[in-house]
């Protein structure tokens, strides 16, 4: 304990206290009434814990079928030795397993909801019926099982599963109901990447929390963090506080997730070394980019393969961006204490060889992806985001997400663009669900390499807009909404989110 080394710093701000916010928190969870926000300055070289894996789970093959049985459990977690904090898990007191399976296979789960509240389990980054979907449609209720079966279509990648409660799913998904999946499939065996499971290839979930002055995570419930998303300024990846990984090989693929509500991260090697960036939201790039820094902002995915060979430790690190009103060097309110700005260094992984090893190459080709053709397109959709007042009115096209209005109709098997348009001064990462998508451009201007590849997430800046190619290649049916949303959680959950369904031309 390094207690010596510790500062408090507790800001606490007037507060406006929201009608109707957060009407379903998980049961027994600390809503904090304030922002209390504490800053614990960590000593970067606080001691270090060695990194949780998820526990594999390969399901069993069960009439044609690999079948899932998972529950959701109410659960205790220490982030801070010797105070434990309620949580929700999988499986397990908190987060849960990998769920592995692969392209072209048919799987089925059971999801027994074993919470006193009802949940729901959201297959992000799937292409499934709508029903399967996990959406805020899907409840679960306590004491009752959900059984969704559908094919998995998607390239291979890390995708993840977590609640997408109606106006909770916010408080659910930071107390632990998110983890991750790993889709296989024959092109990317073929390529001989690094594959093995918590070996040389690891998730990290990259999550931030607010722990208060005696121990215990607190969900602020005020205005600010229902306007900027809650940020912690503590960061767990796996649910572990100040990783360490002891790698055993000289190459290490890194698959990261951002499952944080609300704070976006750029991650990097200390000491500016390279990575090569090989995988974003569904699936490899058509080749890898050596990169510096990695941008992912909540519900993103990326996936870095880290040379070893020199046998030295190495510390991947995340710098976060300021994403307050007024963003990026300049607006009146950008400097609030919102728990860690943007000059904070976050730790979030350490990495030590066993020894020094043959440097490895990749590939040169990994994917077979042609460039997006936007003259496919039979129409364009736009979609502005927007946060009205002092994020008093998240609305998408000047609408509230409302379960009883579908928003758009889009015929199956059609090329579109669509256009998000953000309005407001924060950024926002947008989400549809049952496709993966491709990124034309960002006010014209060609993506970056993460956006070269498949994605479901894409950040759109302020005032910025961002033309995406996709098209619904199955599942049509009239009734059963998805969803489209910011993944800032907080967001989301105060209804910058909206409904489509998938018809017959
Ligand atoms: Cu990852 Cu609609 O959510
Ligand atoms: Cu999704
Ligand atoms: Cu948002």
């Amino acid at each position: 304990m390094h207690r010596k080394n510790q500062t408090f710093l507790i800001e606490r701000r007037a507060l406006l206290k929201g009608a109707g916010m957060a009407a379903a928190g998980f049961a027994g969870f600390p809503l904090a009434g304030c922002e209390a926000q504490n800053a614990l300055l960590h000593d970067s070289q606080a001691r270090s814990n060695p990194l949780a894996i998820p526990p594999l789970q390969q399901g069993r093959i069960e009439g044609g079928a690999r079948v899932f049985r998972l529950s959701l459990t109410a659960g205790q977690k220490e982030f801070v030795p010797g105070v434990a904090s309620p949580t929700i898990g999988i499986d397990a007191p908190y987060l849960g397993p990998t769920l592995e399976m692969r392209r072209g296979e048919r799987v089925r789960f059971h999801v027994e909801n074993e919470l006193t509240e009802g949940a729901t389990v959201h297959w992000h980054g799937f292409e499934l019926p709508a029903d399967a979907d996990g959406g805020p449609h899907q409840l679960i209720r306590p004491n009752e099982r959900w059984s969704p079966a559908f094919e998995v279509r998607q390239r291979a990648s890390l995708y993840w599963y977590h609640s997408h409660l109606h106006r909770g799913a916010g408080p659910q998904v930071y107390a632990g109901l998110a983890a991750p999946i790993y889709v296989r499939d024959d092109e990317e065996d073929a390529l001989d990447l690094p594959s093995d499971y918590g070996v040389d290839d690891i998730p990290l979930i990259v999550q931030d929390r607010v722990i208060d002055g005696s121990g215990r995570l607190i969900y602020p419930s005020g205005m600010h963090a229902r306007m900027m998303g809650v940020r912690g300024d503590r960061i767990y990846v796996n649910g572990t506080e100040n990783a360490m990984f002891d790698a055993a090989t000289g190459q290490l693929r890194l698959r990261i997730l951002n499952g944080s509500n609300a704070r976006f991260y750029d991650f990097s090697l200390e000491g500016d070394r390279p990575m090569q960036l090989i995988g974003s939201d569904g699936g490899l790039l058509d080749r890898s980019h050596p990169v510096r820094s990695v941008r992912l902002a909540p519900g993103e995915r990326g996936q870095v393969v880290i040379d070893l060979s020199e046998g030295r430790p190495l510390r991947l690190v995340a710098s976060s961006p300021d994403n307050a009103m007024g963003m990026m060097g300049g607006g009146m309110m950008n400097r609030r204490n919102d728990g860690g700005g943007s000059d904070r260094v976050f730790r979030i992984l350490d990495i030590r060889p066993a020894r020094a090893a043959q440097p490895a190459s990749l590939p040169n080709q990994l994917a077979s992806i042609a460039a997006p053709d936007p003259s496919l397109a039979v129409r364009t959709r736009r979609f502005v985001l927007d946060m009205g007042m002092m994020g008093g009115g998240m609305s998408i096209n000047g609408a509230t997400m409302d379960m009883n209005v579908v928003n758009e109709r889009v015929p199956v098997g059609q090329w579109e663009i669509w256009e998000i348009a953000n309005a407001s001064m924060m950024a926002h990462p947008f989400h549809i669900h049952n496709v993966q998508f491709r990124v034309i451009d960002r006010d014209g201007h060609a993506p970056p390499p993460l956006e070269t590849g498949f994605k479901d997430t894409v950040i759109v800046n302020p005032r910025e807009q961002v033309r995406v190619l996709l098209r619904f290649e199955e599942y049509s049916d009239p009734d059963k909404p998805y969803m489209y949303h910011c993944h800032i959680l907080e967001h989301e959950d105060a209804g910058m989110m909206g409904q489509f369904v998938v018809v017959n031309s």
